[in-house]
């Protein structure tokens, strides 16, 4: 079956950012002139997933007007001639068929995927969370897609980090499939997972692979959350799902994989890791990156 749904969580409290997402979501924060969600929306299309789901909570209504048609604007752009900004926020509305369903209360990512459950149904879908972004230049999610195509279960995508960083992420033990060769565009490194753990200790970390914020699932994961009590942090954590699911038998839907991914990734919900992609972003910029460039190697220089 093929893969046509992506699911955005995006209802987290943002507490790492506060003041600033007192009252804007985390997710709206620009990365140069684009809000942090909308790279995320324009990897999924980009990886065919022409429906997406966004798990919205209480003060998040502005990011569904960011996808939606702004007439108002329209017509003073058009009325200007400014048709590049014209272009750019009809390109918004235009990327993807944007859902929306709310989370009554941020219960936790587990919870929030488990919000999905009636949009999504009896398919295999993917999830890609809302403040984590990832350079397009390395496609892991067509990788990870081709993994659950030809392989069955569920897929997450991996990353190697630091031991001392690994209480940041859910960590899993994992052996490299023999012979694994992809069809997608990247040829990675593909890992059966076992022993998942959120946030472990270094001591206590099954391996050095972080799990970051992309996943394709099976369905079966629906009746797993549904029975799963809150774990680290008194909420619902997906991981502890994602254990479950690597257990079980194939022909129950069970079955989990790691794809390795090895091109830049940030956590927009961190500041540092926020302002590092602000940089980044801001030098491959086609309008100002050779300005802002040339600013920052001076103010580097002079520090
Ligand atoms: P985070 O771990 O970044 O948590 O969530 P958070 O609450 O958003 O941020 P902090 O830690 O308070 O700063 C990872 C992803 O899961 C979503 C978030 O929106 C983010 O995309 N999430 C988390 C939900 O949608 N609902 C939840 O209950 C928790």
């Amino acid at each position: 079956m093929s893969i046509t749904k992506a699911v955005i969580p995006a209802a987290g409290l943002g507490t790492r950012f506060l003041p600033a997402t007192k009252a804007v979501p985390k997710e709206l924060l620009p990365v140069v002139d684009i809000p942090a969600i909308e790279y995320v929306v324009r990897e999924a299309a980009a990886a065919g997933l022409s429906n997406v789901l966004l798990i919205t909570g209480k003060t998040k209504g502005a990011i569904l007007d960011h996808f939606d048609r702004a007439w108002d604007l329209e017509a003073v752009l058009a009325e200007k001639g400014d048709l590049d900004r014209l272009r750019a926020i009809r390109e918004s509305a235009q990327l993807a068929t944007i859902h929306a369903v709310r989370q009554a209360a941020p219960r936790g990512l587990g919870h929030a995927v488990l919000c999905a459950r009636e949009h999504v149904g009896a398919e295999p879908f993917a999830v890609l969370l809302g403040d984590d972004l990832i350079d397009a230049r390395t496609p892991v999610l067509a990788s990870m897609i081709s993994v659950r195509e030809t392989m069955g279960g569920s897929v997450v995508a991996l990353m190697r980090v630091p031991r001392e960083q690994i209480s940041l992420y859910g960590s899993a033990a994992a052996d490299l499939v023999d012979d694994a060769v992809l069809p997608g565009p990247s040829p990675s490194s593909v890992f059966r997972l076992s022993n998942l753990v959120e946030k472990p200790s270094p001591e206590d970390a099954p391996s050095d692979f972080a799990i970051i914020g992309r996943y394709v699932l099976d369905p079966a994961v629906f009746d797993i959350l549904d029975e799963t009590p809150p774990g680290r942090g008194g909420e619902i954590q997906l991981t502890d799902a994602l254990a479950r699911l690597a257990e079980m038998p194939p022909e129950l839907g069970g079955g989990l994989h790691g794809v390795l991914f090895d091109g830049r990734r940030y956590d927009t919900g961190d500041r540092l890791d926020y302002l590092k992609a602000v940089v980044r972003l801001a030098v491959d910029h086609p309008e100002i990156g050779t300005e802002f460039a040339t600013w920052l190697a001076e103010f580097t220089g002079a520090l």
